[in-house]
């Protein structure tokens, strides 16, 4: 049976997955962008393609070696509808995610959603397909497309949190960043006693982050 994980998923020590008041101008709301700042100064994420050629290369140190095992053995992604899109992208009929023409995914891409719309192919492999399921059925479709290969639950924590409570994840890997947003959408609400189901192993990092892997 192919493996549901989640990647590169960053939390505030106060518990944030993303900040309040998310825009267009602003996907992770007031966080900005110092939730993700130590997954941006890797390599992997200069290789992924969502920087301009020619800037600097990134650090291919322990932050690296998390962050690159988010794409192999994957064959499908879940996201939620807003890590897709900013608020109201569904009355946009023009809006194809934030990622441009060819999106870092390179999978089918299930956005979870109660206003589906008909499937977007983009380059590189990345079509959106829009589901409005539970958990459990939107993986089992999900699965299908993946054709054997592992499934990732891309976030907003939203997202994440109901794959969790439903115990259908087996690998999930938090990033613990050492700053307090005060306000925003915690992923772990509701998951007492989550880490008894799990082998927790935790890796600090140079960059000042904690690598925590709970794995089943
Ligand atoms: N920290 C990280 O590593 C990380 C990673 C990814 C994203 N993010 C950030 O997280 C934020 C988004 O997270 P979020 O928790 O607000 O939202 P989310 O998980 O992306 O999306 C939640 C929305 O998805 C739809 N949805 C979820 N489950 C559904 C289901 N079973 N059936 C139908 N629709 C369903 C609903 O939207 P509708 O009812 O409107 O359709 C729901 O309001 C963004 O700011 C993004 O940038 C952070």
């Amino acid at each position: 049976m192919s493996r549901v994980r989640v990647h590169n998923f960053s939390i505030s020590l106060d518990g944030f997955a993303t900040g309040e008041g998310q825009s267009a101008d602003a996907p992770f709301g007031h966080a900005g962008h110092r939730l993700v700042g130590w997954m941006k100064a890797t390599r992997f994420w200069h290789e992924l393609g969502v920087v301009e050629p020619g800037e600097e290369t990134g650090s291919a140190g322990v932050d690296n070696a998390f962050a690159e095992r988010f794409g192999p053995g994957i064959g499908a992604e879940i996201m939620g509808a807003n890590k897709f899109g900013p608020p109201g992208w569904q009355d946009d009929p023009q809006w194809r995610g934030w990622w441009g023409e060819n999106p870092p995914f390179h999978t089918p891409t299930y956005v979870l959603t109660h206003r589906p719309r008909p499937a977007l192919a983009m380059d590189g492999g990345t079509t959106f397909h829009f589901l409005d399921a539970t958990p459990q059925d939107a993986l089992a479709v999900a699965r299908e497309g993946a054709r054997g290969q592992d499934v990732r639950i891309g976030g907003g924590p939203g997202t994440v949190r109901q794959f969790l409570a439903a115990g259908l994840v087996d690998h999930l890997h938090a990033v613990q960043v050492p700053i307090l947003l005060g306000r925003g959408v915690r992923l772990w609400d509701g998951l007492e006693g989550l880490e008894q189901h799990y082998r927790v192993e935790a890796v600090s990092s140079p960059g000042g982050v904690v690598h925590l892997t709970f794995s089943r």
